[in-house]
């Protein structure tokens, strides 16, 4: 009963809001002063993940047109290059550069995060975006549960391997591409790899990796906050935007919805505000959609959760994530 009351919710909320008809209301409201401000993201430094096609590919879009010197975080170095030159080519910003990296890998994101490290960059900008939905348990290369691994493993190893270059940054901004999906989940901590599933279901571990998105974002943001660090962490649902992943992933949900589906643009755009805004009119560790924080539950749900859950959920995530984590710098 309960999760009936919940389905019908989220599919009325998803109608009203979630749509291409969603954002054209909520964007009558707009102030577009930040966005429509040229080489805002000069001299910053951004970087992408899952920035080969689809929303990622669409900010790297936005960000290099905005001046950004950009990386886009790639995991086929094929895909990757055309993806790069479609880029500077369509900007004409030729400062945009490819990272090759497998997200479901915590020894590519040491890597990653070694050489970004090694290079004394600071990191304005990082959007972790990439993002998988898989329908059959698969082990990722480190032995997890594959969405687990890209979703919500690869996320926070990659945040937190970065951290030294997100902190060098003047106030840097980590944006999570999170889902209204995370609406139909509570936050799981004690099942990371959806094991005690009856049966295992893709779309149920998809949304709980993206409530543990949210979460991680307020905790990311209030740790950096308490510790006196300029860097903030947001989350973010670009709402139900027509791409590959989604006809490929959910191709009944695409079927039945393709009419009122965002287009890149319209499902990019409050990930690209979020960079570019006036950081002061943001609200750390909100989760957005359409340029404003939402509520992070809906009602009756059964969703909410503690800060003690946070807490175990990130105790949990740094014991699985600490491959990832990039040698110390030598001391002289
Ligand atoms: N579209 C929507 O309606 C919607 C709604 C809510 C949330 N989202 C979220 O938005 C994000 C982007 O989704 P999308 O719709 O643009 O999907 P998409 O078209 O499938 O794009 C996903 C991107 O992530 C990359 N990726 C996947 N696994 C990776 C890995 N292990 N290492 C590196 N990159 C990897 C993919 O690379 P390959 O090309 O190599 O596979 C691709 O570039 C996801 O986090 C998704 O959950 C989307």
């Amino acid at each position: 009963m309960a999760g009936l009351l919940r389905t019908t919710l989220f599919l009325t909320k998803g109608l009203r809001e979630f749509t291409r008809g969603g954002y054209e209301r909520a964007s009558k409201g707009f102030d577009n002063t930040a966005m429509d401000k040229p080489a805002s993201l000069h001299d910053h430094r951004c970087m992408v993940t899952g920035a080969n096609q689809g929303l990622g590919y669409q900010t790297s879009l936005e960000l290099a047109r905005r001046g950004a010197t950009l990386f886009m975080v790639c995991r086929n170095e094929e895909r990757g290059r055309a993806a790069v030159e479609a880029v500077r080519k369509d900007t004409g910003n030729p400062d945009v550069h490819l990272k090759v990296c497998d997200l479901s890998s915590l020894a590519a994101i040491k890597a990653l995060a070694e050489e970004w490290l090694a290079s004394g960059q600071p990191l304005d900008v990082l959007v972790n975006n990439a993002g998988i939905m898989l329908h059959e348990r698969t082990p990722s290369a480190d032995g997890f549960e594959s969405n687990f691994a890209v979703n919500t493993l690869a996320g926070f190893a990659l945040t937190v391997a970065l951290q030294p270059a997100l902190h060098a940054a003047a106030a840097a901004r980590v944006i999570f591409v999170s889902s209204g999906g995370q609406y139909n989940e509570p936050l799981v901590v004690k099942d990371l790899q959806a094991e005690q599933l009856k049966k295992y279901d893709g779309i149920v571990q998809y949304s709980r990796d993206k409530r543990r998105q949210v979460a991680l974002a307020e905790r990311f943001s209030e740790r950096w906050a308490a510790a006196g660090l300029r860097s903030r962490a947001y989350s973010m649902h670009p709402g139900w935007t027509e791409t590959e992943g989604v006809k490929t992933s959910i191709p009944g949900f695409y079927n039945s919805f393709k009419n009122k589906l965002r287009n890149l643009q319209q499902g990019c755009d409050t990930t690209v505000w979020l960079c570019v805004e006036d950081g002061g009119k943001l609200e750390p560790g909100a989760f957005y959609l359409d340029r404003r924080p939402q509520h992070k539950h809906l009602a009756l749900a059964g969703t909410k959760y503690s800060a003690a859950d946070v807490d175990a959920l990130w105790i949990k995530l740094e014991g699985m994530a600490a491959p990832a984590m990039p040698a110390p710098a030598p001391t002289a």
